[in-house]
């Protein structure tokens, strides 16, 4: 049983001698504290997305047409938000979204994550890009559950090797990122000329890997533009198609999620390729502007692919909207933005504070609805409007 709502209870315990919490309790207060406590650049890297960033509001859009419907006089006195992904049991259906070079907001960046979430038992998906290697990263969250997200190189010796890597280090799944053969054209940072890879930030994975240093000319450091420009040659391999997954199971023994599906014909096509699971997403707006908005594909995408478990991420912005997006048949939900606006502004206690927020929300929506597990939870309690 869980009691992930009594989160509130210590907040407002703390206000009786005066006491408030020190960050933000929503996700635009996070965003607007962040926004004045990070470097320009690394919060318009986090904060901004493609174009006009017209897909951003698109994703906020679709939760507003879905509307819950309370359910009342029902005994919602013990109530178990856990459930269950690709064998490992989430306390919440909460996981968090895969996120590259944190260290341009927190010095810890992903260790910090990684903490954070071991404590509450939320599992975490590491970027390729991150800040900190898949092994140091995997000995933070100690045998909490990990999954690695897999930004597809261009040769295929360095992404056996990073799979491999993942493999042995614990990660039980790897997450193809299938939307970003290229980076999309992302004003916020064109205006200052500002892409954290190029100096040097979110390459740790590269810079520890064998296959990856094979194929440098000398030392990392002894001419750090040569390997960034190696990078830049290698980062994503722009020919995969589906058939390619073939070979990427030809590697590893885990499942395989890909992440990035938003029309249902994907959906059919990743289930005809044999995979474990999807993400449907838009990358946060982050990657075509003016697409629609994820939540909108998210009924198409369940009702086209069965049994297959689909999980849903972009626009996230509370434990009300993981709510909304289990109800459409999300198995669970990948946290972003939030939990990263909070890592920016008070390291790992940032990222504890916006988790048991979403999972504190998450369980009174789920007891105001009159329902006591998240397998209650369906379409019934929406309405769209
Ligand atoms: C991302 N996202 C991302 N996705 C991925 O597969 N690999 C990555 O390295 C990154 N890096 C990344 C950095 C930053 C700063 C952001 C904001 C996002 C996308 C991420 O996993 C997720 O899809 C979005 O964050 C979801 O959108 P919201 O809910 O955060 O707006």
């Amino acid at each position: 049983m869980t009691d992930h709502a009594n989160f509130q209870n210590e907040i407002y315990l703390q206000g009786m001698v005066g006491t408030t919490p020190d960050l933000p309790m929503t996700s635009a207060g996070l965003e607007e504290a962040a926004a004045a406590a990070l470097s320009p650049e690394a919060f318009a890297y986090v904060a901004g997305g493609a174009g006009d960033e017209r897909t951003m509001d698109a994703n906020r859009e679709a939760f507003s047409h879905w509307k819950v419907v309370p359910r009342t006089m029902v005994d919602v006195q013990q109530r178990d938000t856990s459930t269950e992904v690709l064998g490992l049991r989430l306390p919440s259906p909460i996981i968090t979204a895969p996120i590259g070079v944190l260290g341009i907001v927190h010095d810890e960046a992903e260790v910090a994550v990684a903490r954070a979430a071991a404590a509450l038992d939320v599992p975490i998906t590491l970027s390729t890009v991150s800040s900190y290697s898949i092994e140091d990263v995997a000995e933070a969250s100690g045998d909490n559950g990990r999954w690695f997200q897999l930004y597809w190189p261009g040769e295929r010796d360095v992404a056996a090797s990073l799979v491999q890597r993942a493999e042995a280090a614990g990660y039980s799944a790897i997450v193809v990122t299938l939307d970003t053969k290229m980076l999309a054209w992302r004003p916020r940072d064109l205006e200052t000329a500002y892409l954290p890879f190029l100096q040097g930030e979110g390459l740790t994975n590269y810079r520890t890997d064998e296959a990856f240093l094979a194929g440098l000319e000398g030392d990392w450091d002894d001419n750090p533009q040569l390997a960034i420009l190696r990078w830049i040659g290698l980062f994503a391999d722009r020919t995969v198609t589906w058939e390619d997954l073939d070979w990427l199971r030809s590697v590893t023994d885990l499942p395989i999620v890909v992440k990035g599906v938003l029309h249902p014909d994907d959906a059919r096509r990743a289930v005809d390729a044999g995979v474990e699971g999807i993400i449907v997403s838009n990358h946060g707006g982050r990657q075509v502007d003016n697409a629609v908005g994820a939540l909108m594909m998210l009924p198409e995408v369940v009702d086209a692919v069965g049994d297959v478990p689909v999980l849903f991420d972009s626009g996230i912005r509370s434990g009300a909207d993981v709510f909304t997006a289990v109800c459409l048949g999300a198995r669970a939900c990948l946290v972003g933005r939030p939990w990263v606006y909070g890592l920016g502004l008070a390291g790992e206690a940032g990222v504890t504070h916006v988790l048991r927020s979403f999972m504190a929300e998450f369980d009174l929506t789920m007891a105001l609805t009159g329902q006591t597990s998240v397998a209650g939870l369906d379409r019934h309690l929406l309405r769209h409007v």
